[in-house]
């Protein structure tokens, strides 16, 4: 029996995440997704996932500094992303710098653990990301140790060189918070497919960007942003997406393998999408993805996923459209590297079978005879 898209099928045993549990919902190491967004920090979040268990204040505040302590480059990863053309999807930028930085700072030697490499990507995949936009658009070869001491403040102090405001920070802190970790989805499956083989963390980890950059998987929230942005009122929305719909065309950012019921992650993030669009006292870009919500309900019973309202969100907190899923990247290292660190504890090789449908075994002919 096969199943199309691995549906339904449970490809292994995890105590990281559950997602769409009976009775518990989303939860990171037990702890519900719910909490975690109203009270913790991406910086909590990602040690209780690569650690395991969640940081006292004094652990907390160590943390906080060595990632700080790791917001710099070296020359020649600078270099690679010099040569990075302007063009790039930043995805793509990203790929390349983690795969890079595994060739300066190997697994293995100086003591680098799968942990300590994570740490090192969570506090470098924004510099890097960074570093490369604001040479290329603005010629700038900008210092990456940004005096941030959270990974959202680093992004954003990067991004404009200004301080960054505290409800766009916060925002930006429980966005990292809820695209950190979510089970065997299609890029986790693939970082423990290549930890499997016993290759090493960035291996695992460049491989999982690739797997995120995708419409159907991480770039959902790249691509839900161009959705709205093509409607300049609610009405007009309504308009546009009957027609898609009648054109059988997806809607980016709707829809889920899991939840078939909602994602508890949607109602957290458009609520900071409101708080936002409240703030800036534009509520137009709000207005126009809640009135896609109310069609897309009313007329497939399909409810947005996390990606949907990250977009408003991420739009308000200015970010660049290219850089939603990179931003989602940044956040589910963590999740990535909880499962690589897991996946090595009680390895074997993942290497299912696949059922044949191709013709049956017939005479070879050879070269000169076809
Ligand atoms: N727009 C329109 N119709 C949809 C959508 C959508 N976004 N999602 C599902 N449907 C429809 C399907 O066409 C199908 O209809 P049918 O039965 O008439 O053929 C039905 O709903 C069931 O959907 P499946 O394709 O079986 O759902 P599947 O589990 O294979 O796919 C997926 C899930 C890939 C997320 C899908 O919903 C989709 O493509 N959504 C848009 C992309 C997206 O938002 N991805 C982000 C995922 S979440 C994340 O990565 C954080």
């Amino acid at each position: 029996m096969t199943s199309a898209g691995l549906e339904g099928i449970i490809a292994g045993k995890t105590g990281i995440a559950t997602v769409g549990k009976q009775g518990a919902g989303l939860t990171y190491r037990g702890y519900r997704i719910e909490d975690l967004a109203e009270h913790a920090t991406f910086e909590e979040v990602a040690y209780l996932l690569i650690y395991n268990r969640l940081p006292d204040a004094k652990q907390l505040a160590a943390y906080k500094k060595r990632l700080a302590g790791l917001q710099g480059l070296p020359d020649e990863l600078k270099a690679v992303l010099e040569h990075i053309p302007a063009t790039a999807h930043p995805m793509d930028v990203l790929r390349t710098g983690c795969s890079m930085l595994g060739t300066i700072e190997p697994e293995g030697e100086g003591g680098r653990t799968p942990a300590s490499i994570a740490d090192r990507l969570i506090a470098s995949l924004g510099s890097m990301l960074l570093y490369w936009y604001r040479f290329k658009n603005r010629g700038e070869r900008i210092e990456t140790v940004s005096g941030e001491d959270t990974v959202a403040g680093h992004f954003l102090r990067l991004l404009t060189g200004a301080e960054p405001d505290p409800l766009k920070r916060r925002a930006l802190d429980v966005s990292l918070i809820l695209y950190a970790e979510h089970e065997f989805n299609a890029s986790t499956f693939t970082a423990r497919v290549v930890t499997s083989t016993l290759a090493d963390i960035y291996s695992a980890i460049t491989a999982a960007i690739g797997a995120l950059r995708g419409p159907l998987h991480g770039g959902a929230n790249e691509a839900a942003m161009e959705l709205v942005s093509q409607f300049d009122s609610p009405a007009v929305a309504e308009k546009g997406i009957m027609q898609m719909l009648a054109a059988r065309r997806l809607i980016m950012g709707f829809g889920h393998r899991v939840y078939k019921n909602g994602d508890p992650r949607s109602a957290i993030v458009k609520d900071w999408a409101k708080r936002l669009s409240d703030a800036a006292g534009d509520t137009s870009l709000f207005d126009i993805s809640e009135r896609v919500e109310q069609v897309i309900m009313r007329e497939k019973r399909l409810h947005p996923n996390l990606d949907f309202f990250a977009a408003t969100t991420y739009h308000l907190c200015g970010v660049p459209t290219p850089m939603f899923t990179p931003v989602f990247v940044i956040a589910r290292t963590s999740g990535w590297a909880a499962h690589v660190i897991e996946q090595k504890s009680d390895n074997r090789l993942i290497r299912p079978l696949g059922e044949y449908t191709g013709p049956e075994p017939g005479a070879f002919v050879a070269l000169a005879e076809r």
